[in-house]
């Protein structure tokens, strides 16, 4: 089993490259069995969930070769099969198969998707929108049969602007025959680097980024080159480094205007960073006011960045306040931040935070992989030593976080007990 070990109070300077978003890619890596020839797609992060994904592939008879941090898929070697619950429940985005099996072959069989436990997470707006394009849904246990005749364009209305149901009907769709329009489809910037995807495949997709999606169904999607676009979630979690303990701290490969909310916030409590064409600089700061947060949908405050900026919120002057309205189960950080020295209560959805308060290293335990992200900024940030168990959800979702922070001075190191 690895352990994360911190050593706090110590100051980051130099710089750190973010890589390519893991939401993004992990839309990318699954919808490239849509097309009829081999795709490359680039700056692919370097993360386990990648690893699941390329794994499904591979067991579907796809050939996928990895240079550094290009993919190489070739689909054309694929038989369209049952994807088995041990790899079906590896990840949350393994979902996407359903909606890119179902685009390609017209049939999708497959588990209920893993993910954190941060919420109920139903999938069942992707399989109104699978239902909507024509297809029948066989639910039986666990497992998930969808399949159709034909695929026809439909007008699909999602009742929450859910980034995945959006993706997964938009992979459904690119080769249905006529017009699909998703209404009320989520904005995330994720959402349009997968469009574009499509796109370069000869896809008709447009729209992508607002609410309204408008997707024109086409016969054949040939092969590309694509870039991920920069992690979003990963530069915010340093930025917020940078906040706490950073000296001029560097943070590049960025899109300031995919942080827009959050950099907002950061000005609001009085933090001192300098924006760049794609990249910041920011520091520490000894006196920081209080603000209020609540999570929404893109462009909104992102809900990925909660857990980490509520450990910033613990170094406020004052009560702030955290309102999570996308997930139902997103405080599971609190108690170890508690323990560690944070003042913080919670009432239903709402997590007051009273500061500042002084942390201190403790033994602590990542429950998902923005609360693992919140443990190892407490732990940078803390007096002493913090270890943290289960950094496997720390890894899935953060490229070579121990090498990035090792190399702007942070005392942290994976140790294998
Ligand atoms: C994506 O999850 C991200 N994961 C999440 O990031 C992120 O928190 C979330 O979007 C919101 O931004 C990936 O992209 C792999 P949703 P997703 O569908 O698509 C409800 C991380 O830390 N809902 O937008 O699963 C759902 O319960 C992860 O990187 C339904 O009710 O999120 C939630 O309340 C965690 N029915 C809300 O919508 C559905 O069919 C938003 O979920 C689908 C969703």
């Amino acid at each position: 089993m690895k352990q994360i070990k911190i050593e706090g109070n110590n100051i980051l300077s130099g710089s750190i490259k973010v890589s390519g978003a893991k939401n993004s890619a992990v839309a990318l890596v699954p919808a490239s069995i849509l097309s009829d020839d081999i795709v490359t797609i680039d700056n692919v992060p370097n993360i386990s969930d990648i690893d699941a994904l390329n794994e499904i592939l591979t067991y579907l008879g796809a050939k996928v070769k990895r240079k550094d941090s290009i993919i190489e898929i070739n689909s054309n070697t694929i038989k369209n099969k049952e994807i088995k619950e041990d790899i079906s429940k590896k990840l949350r985005a393994s979902y996407y198969f359903m909606g890119a099996l179902l685009g390609k072959y017209k049939k999708a069989v497959m588990f209920f998707p893993g993910g954190c436990s941060i919420g109920e997470r139903p999938i069942d707006l992707h399989l109104k929108g699978f239902e909507a394009l024509g297809a029948t849904v066989k639910n039986e246990g666990n497992k998930y049969i969808v399949e159709a005749e034909e695929l026809k364009g439909a007008n699909i209305y999602l009742d929450i602007a859910s980034v995945g149901a959006t993706i997964n009907i938009m992979l459904a769709a690119v080769k249905a025959e006529g017009k699909t329009i998703i209404d009320n489809a989520a904005k995330e910037p994720e959402i349009v680097n997968v469009a574009t995807f499509l796109n370069n495949m000869g896809a008709s997709i447009t729209g992508a980024g607002t609410s309204t999606i408008k997707i024109n169904g086409v016969k054949h999607l040939k092969g590309c080159f694509h870039e991920v676009i920069p992690d979003r979630i990963e530069a915010g979690t340093y930025i917020i480094m940078g906040a706490l303990c950073g000296e001029n701290l560097k943070i590049e490969n960025i899109i300031p205007e995919h942080l827009d909310s959050v950099l907002l916030k950061l000005k609001e409590i009085g933090c001192n960073f300098k924006i760049h064409e794609d990249y910041i600089i920011v520091s520490k700061s000894d006196n920081y006011k209080r603000t209020n947060i609540k999570t929404l949908v893109y462009p909104g405050f992102p809900t990925d960045l909660q857990q980490p900026f509520t450990v910033l919120l613990t170094k406020c002057n004052g009560t702030s306040k955290v309102t999570e309205t996308i997930w139902e189960n997103r405080f599971m950080h609190v108690p170890y931040l508690n323990e560690m020295g944070a003042n913080i209560t919670i009432k239903n959805q709402t997590a007051s935070i009273l500061g500042p308060t002084n942390l201190i290293g403790k033994e602590v335990v990542a429950t998902d992989l923005r609360a693992g992200a919140a443990m190892v900024i407490a732990g940078l940030i803390a007096q002493g030593t913090t270890t943290i168990q289960n950094v496997e959800h720390i890894l899935r979702g953060y490229e070579n976080i121990i090498e990035k922070l090792e190399n702007v001075g942070a005392k942290i190191s994976l140790i294998e007990i």
